[in-house]
């Protein structure tokens, strides 16, 4: 068995075993053969596959992130030694890491937990997939008629990532991201952000777009809503809940017939608010990340 860095010529192999190994997580959509080539050219996603010299046998794939090297994949054709293909990628990536830190999001399957427990990895934290029903749904009687939204100028995107990163303490959002909904996720554009302003300033914000890949796969009609952020100073004035609820109405506008979000399992704040708007949680993720030994030092 051969490791080796991704070629061109592979990209059909990758995304069909992608496409096989799919029904075995939850959601996951496979990119299409264009969006991987579009990512390939302005990321820097890292694509390893392994082969027996005629055939692929598997591919890992990961990408640098908040948390350090990230993998996106990590899949293998059925076989005696499916285990030892993989394990091989995943040693590969690490031996090739541009980040001390190494993680990885899975299903919380026992097994697949215990396979990345094997490699030395140790969970931390997890993130909820949470879907609201639009179908029939009212606006709350409960809104203040004091508070009023309306969407942001393209002017205006420096402030909305601004507000983003103020209150999550990192950089959730960029200019760059939001640019490319556009051309992802027709008709995304900046009237899909809506804002609350005081003061002449943005303080609370929240993004809804369509959930493109999901309904591209699904022929379906749902929604997204997030990031969604308050600057601290104007928390627990409702500020957010008058957001997605008028975030939500502008989904239906547009004929989506359900919303979809991600919650952090921490972050008590935001689970609380996307019950009140009638979110249930569907499905659970969890980090594993581990932290590579320095490198000896080269004499
Ligand atoms: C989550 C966040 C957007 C909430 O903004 P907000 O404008 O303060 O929220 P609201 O005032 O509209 O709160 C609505 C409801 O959410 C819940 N909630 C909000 N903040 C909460 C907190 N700190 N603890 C517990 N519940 C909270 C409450 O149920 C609240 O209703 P109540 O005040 O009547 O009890 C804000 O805390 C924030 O920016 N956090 C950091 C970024 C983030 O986590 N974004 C969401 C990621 S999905």
């Amino acid at each position: 068995m051969r490791i080796r860095h991704h070629s061109v010529s592979d990209l059909p192999a990758i995304l069909a075993l992608l496409d096989r190994c799919s029904a075995d997580r939850y959601e996951y959509i496979p990119p299409t053969a264009d969006a991987l080539v579009r990512r390939l050219a302005t990321e820097d996603l890292r694509i390893l596959v392994a082969d027996d010299g005629a055939r692929l046998l598997g591919s890992a794939a990961c990408h640098l992130g908040h948390w350090g090297e990230e993998i996106e994949w990590l899949v293998s054709t059925e076989g005696e030694s499916c285990g030892d293909v993989r394990d091989r990628l995943v040693a590969e990536l690490e031996g090739q890491a541009r980040d001390s830190r190494v993680s990885v999001r899975l299903d919380a399957v026992p097994t697949v937990l215990a396979e990345w427990r094997a490699r030395g990895y140790l969970v931390d934290g997890g993130i909820f997939h949470l879907v609201a029903d639009l179908t029939g749904r009212t606006s709350p009687p409960s809104l203040s008629p004091r508070l009023s939204a309306r969407s942001v100028e393209p002017r205006e995107l420096d402030q909305v990532v601004e507000v983003v990163r103020s209150a999550y303490g990192w950089e959730r959002l960029t200019v760059d991201q939001i640019e490319s909904w556009k051309t992802q996720y027709p008709p995304f554009d900046e009237r899909w952000i809506l804002a609350i302003e005081r003061a002449g300033r943005l303080v609370s914000i929240i993004v809804a777009r369509p959930d493109g890949e999901y309904n591209d796969r699904h022929g379906a009609r749902r929604g997204y809503l997030g990031p969604a952020a308050t600057l601290p100073a104007h928390r627990r004035q409702g500020l957010a809940a008058f957001l997605a609820v008028r975030a939500s109405d502008l989904l239906v506008a547009h004929g989506m017939r359900s919303a979809a979000a991600h919650v952090y399992e921490t972050n008590t704040a935001s689970l609380a608010l996307t019950r009140t708007l009638g979110f249930e949680v569907r499905h659970h993720w969890v980090y594993v990340r581990k932290t590579l030994d320095p490198a000896p030092p080269a004499f």
